[in-house]
């Protein structure tokens, strides 16, 4: 498949990857580029520069932490109102509400309760008073959050926090609620290891989960798919590193089905936050009854996208027979696509080896856009003015 690097091998450090030519006010496209750097993602050197604060690191992480909350959530005290519930209803944003659709789409039909991720100020309408609500926050401060556990504490509903430190943290101390606590430094995205083995061990402790996957073995699957294409392994031998080269230049759209629509929407707000780049998602199959239809216009843009199934190798006959008809009706469109397996022994195992070829696909794609992955500017100017909004 062509990708970028034919087109972008070499680039200036200010260059918006895509620009056309005619919008450049800059010397002549055609004239030899005054070479600073190749961009490359097999350079350490070139790599430590640009992911300064080694988001690659964190991401290599991700079985480390997966093990460690194992041994954390092991001293939860829960009584018996946490575990008698119909309903449970996590509050989180971002980077730590994202880990709880995850559990719940590795966990399935196992989920002996409906779980509900509440990304918003307040408690989800016409919950009873048998309702587990979960606080996740990495920094214990994000205000929808705090707000919506403040409910629920008022409500005197049963509530587990899941959190660094911070105001939930503090109120969970003054309260005794019991508290999932954790450290680690960085950024919240990059503690889903904490993020989704917490609440896994959390519902699984409560008897909400019955058979949970064990995680050993996920964590051997983790290590070894994030070796495989870890930075160390060159571009030539890399499906990480080559689908960010396709990807590059492109706003990428990722497909995904049962437990991967959650991967998929955790692809996409990686591709936003370690890419800084425009990302979608769409979930099977429902997009096979609008988004199909929206892909024709306009045709000027079709080369402008990238469409990234993510695929479970233990998917339902049904989902695999719609993926073969979506292929022989859009094969001959220009969109150009890319297919991903997930793969590994339980659920849980595929969903986070999904997550994890993502997670490295993005910062790999940040390098090659010269963004440092880790800061989140606008969304750290954002908090922090609605702070002083107060
Ligand atoms: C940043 C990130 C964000 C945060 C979100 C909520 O890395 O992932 O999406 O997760 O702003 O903040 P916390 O997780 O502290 O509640």
């Amino acid at each position: 498949m062509t990708d970028a690097r034919d087109f972008f091998g070499y680039k200036r450090p200010d260059d918006e990857p895509g620009r056309r030519p005619e919008d450049e006010d800059g010397p002549d496209p055609d004239s030899p580029p005054a070479l600073e750097e190749a961009i490359t993602l097999d350079s350490p050197a070139v790599v430590a520069r640009i992911d300064r604060e080694d988001m690659l690191g964190r991401v290599r992480d991700l079985p480390r932490q997966l093990a460690k909350a194992r041994q954390a959530a092991a001293g939860l005290t829960l009584t018996d109102r946490h575990r008698s519930v119909d309903l449970v209803v996590v509050l989180g944003m971002g980077g730590s509400a994202i880990g709880a659709d995850l559990v719940a789409a590795a966990a399935g039909d196992r989920l002996r309760v409906p779980l509900i991720v509440q990304r918003d100020y307040h408690l989800p309408s016409g919950i009873g008073e048998r309702t587990l609500v979960v606080a996740a926050s990495h920094s214990g401060e994000t205000i929808e959050t705090v707000t919506a556990a403040a409910e629920a504490r008022a409500r005197g509903l049963p509530l587990v926090v899941i959190a660094t430190g911070g105001a939930l943290g503090r109120q969970a101390d003054a309260e005794g609620t019991p508290w999932l606590r954790y450290e680690e430094p960085g950024q919240p995205r990059a503690a889903l290891g904490w993020s989704v083995g917490l609440l896994h061990e959390l519902l699984g402790a409560a008897g909400l989960i019955t058979n949970p996957d064990p995680l050993g073995p996920v964590v051997a699957v983790l290590d070894e798919l994030l070796e495989r294409m870890g930075p160390g392994v060159e571009t030539d031998a890399n499906p990480a590193k080559q689908l960010a080269w396709s990807v590059f230049g492109r706003i990428p759209v990722i497909y995904g089905a049962g437990p991967m629509a959650a991967v998929a929407r955790r692809w996409k707000t990686q591709f936003n936050e370690n890419a800084k780049s425009w990302a979608a998602y769409e979930p099977m199959p429902e997009a096979n009854h609008n988004a199909i239809e929206g892909s024709l216009n306009p045709r000027e843009l079709a080369g402008a996208l990238f469409v990234i199934d993510i695929r479970d190798p233990a998917e339902a006959p049904e989902i695999t027979a719609r993926y073969r008809v979506v292929e022989e009706l859009l094969g001959e469109r220009a969109t150009n696509r890319a297919t991903v397996r997930a793969e590994g022994p339980s659920p849980l195992a595929r969903v986070l080896s999904g997550v994890a070829w993502g997670d490295l696909v993005s910062v790999y794609l940040g390098i090659l856009y010269q963004t440092d992955p880790t800061p989140v500017t606008l969304l750290a100017m954002l908090k922090e003015r609605l702070a002083r909004s107060d």
